[in-house]
C-alpha cells in the first residue's frame, strides 16, 4: 500500500486566506473520525500548531490557520487509512480552501506521502505531530499528567523503545533537523502548551 500523492502543489494559491469557520471544522472532525483517541491527538497538535503561531506574533487569520491545519490533518485516517493523507487533502481543495493549509497536512509524512516540508507552517506540523502524542502517552503514565514534567523525562523515554513503540522516533529526529529546531525545544514548546489544549 502507498500512500504517496505524488505531486507537489496543492489548493489554488487564489484561496489564500480561506479557511473553514470553527464549526465548520469541528464538525467535518466529527464526521470524519469516530475514534475519540485520535479525535485528542487531532485537537492537540491543533492546539500547538495555534499556540506556536501564536507564540511567533502571527495575525488571528494565520493562526487560525495553523490550528487548523494540526485539527484536521488526520482527518481521514480513521475511515479511510489506506487513502491518508489524500482524501482529506481533495475534500480541503473541493471546498476551496487555503493551499498553505493544504499543503501543510500533504507534508505531515514526508516518508509516506513523498512531499517534503517547505514552508515554516509545513514544517511545524511534522515536528509536533509525532511528539504531541508522544507527550501525551508519557503524560498518561505520570500520576501528575503534565505538572512538573521535564525534557529529561520526556527523552528517557525516547530512549527506551519499548515506551510508546508505535512512535517514530526517527521521524522525531529528522522533523526536528529538518525544522531547524532542537528536540529539546520542541519537547518544552509541548509541555507547556499540550495541557491547555481544548479537547472538547
Ligand atoms: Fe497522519
Ligand atoms: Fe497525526
Amino acid at each position: 500500500m502507498s500512500l504517496l500523492l505524488h505531486r507537489t502543489n496543492f489548493g489554488n494559491p487564489e484561496n489564500l486566506g480561506k479557511i473553514l469557520t470553527l464549526e465548520e471544522a469541528k464538525s467535518l472532525l466529527d464526521e470524519w473520525v469516530k475514534n475519540e483517541k485520535l479525535k485528542v491527538h487531532m485537537k492537540q497538535v491543533g492546539h500547538l500548531m495555534g499556540a506556536y503561531a501564536q507564540s511567533k506574533g502571527y495575525d488571528e487569520l494565520t493562526v487560525k490557520k495553523w490550528y487548523q491545519a494540526g485539527l484536521l490533518h488526520d482527518a481521514d485516517w480513521d475511515q479511510w487509512p489506506e487513502q491518508h493523507c489524500r482524501k482529506i487533502i481533495e475534500e480541503l481543495e473541493r471546498r476551496e480552501l487555503d493551499s498553505e493549509m493544504i499543503r501543510a497536512i500533504a507534508s505531515h509524512g514526508p516518508r509516506y506521502f513523498g512531499v517534503d516540508p517547505v514552508t515554516e507552517m509545513d514544517h511545524m506540523l511534522y515536528a509536533f505531530d509525532e511528539l504531541s502524542g508522544f507527550v501525551h502517552a508519557y503524560s498518561l503514565m505520570r500520576p501528575e499528567g503534565y505538572v512538573g514534567m521535564e525534557i529529561k523525562g520526556v527523552k528517557k523515554r525516547l530512549k527506551d523503545k519499548t515506551f510508546a513503540a508505535q512512535v517514530s522516533r526517527e521521524d522525531i529526529q529528522d522533523a526536528a533537523q529538518r525544522a531547524n529546531i532542537s528536540v529539546e525545544e520542541l519537547i518544552q514548546f509541548v509541555i507547556d502548551h499540550q495541557a491547555s489544549a481544548d479537547l472538547s
